[in-house]
């Protein structure tokens, strides 16, 4: 059994990691510093949990020690809250990545998996994203998430230390916590739906964004753990498909029952026009493919908001 440490554990995919390494008898430690995670989270799975800020070099060696492989997911993943607040996600995304990479390369690791944003590629003139295509960040975290890839790149390079990024984009799923205004669309449409009350859209709605069911990235992710000749990769994991936001809104609608209209609102600064993933990459070096459509994720999710007794608040 390998040990797999992954730092944002008890956060939204990072609980979903953990499950699904359980699931297949894993031994998982998390490290986290409850900042946007919950214990609850993990409440339902046999892992070790260290609380603690990644920022802190202690924190980051501690967690490291004895780990097989280490999946980085901890980070403050709001575009807007970096845009209000430069420096704490700074702190959140890069600091504490470098800490984690230095940490990883003393104690051995055999690979670190980190979590990389679509946000990288800013406003491309061409759809879809592909990962040859230049980064060209808007937000502070497009920025920071960009140079937490780097540093692993450049860690691969220097030391030998073997690297991967999954670019992520826009995952949903059950568990994402739909409390702050800067979750994720999806939680909050769905939260408002469910509760009567109207959503904000922020500009026409007809941004799009490729939504991305959790199972599927987890399943890139792990893959990424094992597969071979990938070191030092830049690998986008997404369906492959984009919808816009009026559209997405309509669907929950229709998923729920609920007829109550969006409230429109100034676009938020940062924020990409079209974000839509070219997948070939991740077909040819980890076998992926979307296992779960958008359709069928966005049900399983409806359904587990309405199963659920976390209050939405
Ligand atoms: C970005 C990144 C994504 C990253 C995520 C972390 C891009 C393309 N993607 O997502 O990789 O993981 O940050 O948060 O940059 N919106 C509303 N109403 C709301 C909330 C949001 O209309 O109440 C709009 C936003 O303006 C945006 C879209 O919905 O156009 C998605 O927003 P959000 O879920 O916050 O994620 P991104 O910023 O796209």
């Amino acid at each position: 059994m390998a040990l797999y440490l992954i730092t944002g554990g008890a956060g939204f995919i990072g609980s979903h990691l953990a499950e699904e390494l359980v699931r297949r008898g894993e031994r998982v430690r998390v490290v986290d510093n409850l900042s946007t995670g919950k214990r609850a989270n993990l409440a339902h799975l046999d892992v070790e949990v260290i609380v603690g800020d990644l920022a802190e070099m202690p924190v980051a060696r501690r967690a490291v020690e004895g780990a097989d492989f280490v999946l980085h997911q901890a980070a403050i993943p709001s575009v807007p809250r970096s845009v209000q607040d430069p420096l704490t996600s700074h702190r959140a995304n890069i600091d504490a990545t470098l800490n984690v990479l230095i940490a990883a390369r003393d104690a051995r690791v055999g690979r670190v998996v980190y979590a990389g944003s679509s946000s990288a590629y800013g406003d491309t003139p061409t759809l879809p994203k592909v990962e040859t295509m230049a980064a060209a960040p808007l937000s502070p975290y497009a920025l920071q998430k960009l140079v937490g890839e780097q540093y692993g790149q450049m860690f691969t390079r220097l030391y030998g230390l073997e690297t991967v990024t999954i670019r992520y984009f826009n995952v949903f799923g059950p568990r994402q916590d739909p409390s702050s205004p800067y979750s994720g669309v999806i939680s909050l449409f769905i939260s408002a739906l469910c509760e009567g009350r109207a959503a904000t859209i922020y500009g026409d709605g007809e941004q799009t964004r490729d939504f991305t069911y959790v199972a599927n990235v987890v399943d890139g992710v792990l893959t990424a753990c094992h597969a071979p000749g990938v070191s030092g990769e830049v690998i986008n994991v997404a369906t492959g498909g984009r919808t816009s936001l009026n559209v997405l809104y309509r669907a929950l609608q229709d998923l729920i029952g609920a007829r109550v209209e969006p409230g429109y609102a100034a676009s938020r600064a940062g924020d990409v026009r079209d974000s839509q993933a070219d997948i070939t990459k991740a077909q040819r070096l980890l076998a992926y493919r979307p296992t779960v459509s958008f359709a069928e994720g966005l049900r399983a999710t409806v359904e587990w908001y309405r199963a659920s007794q976390v209050t939405i608040t």
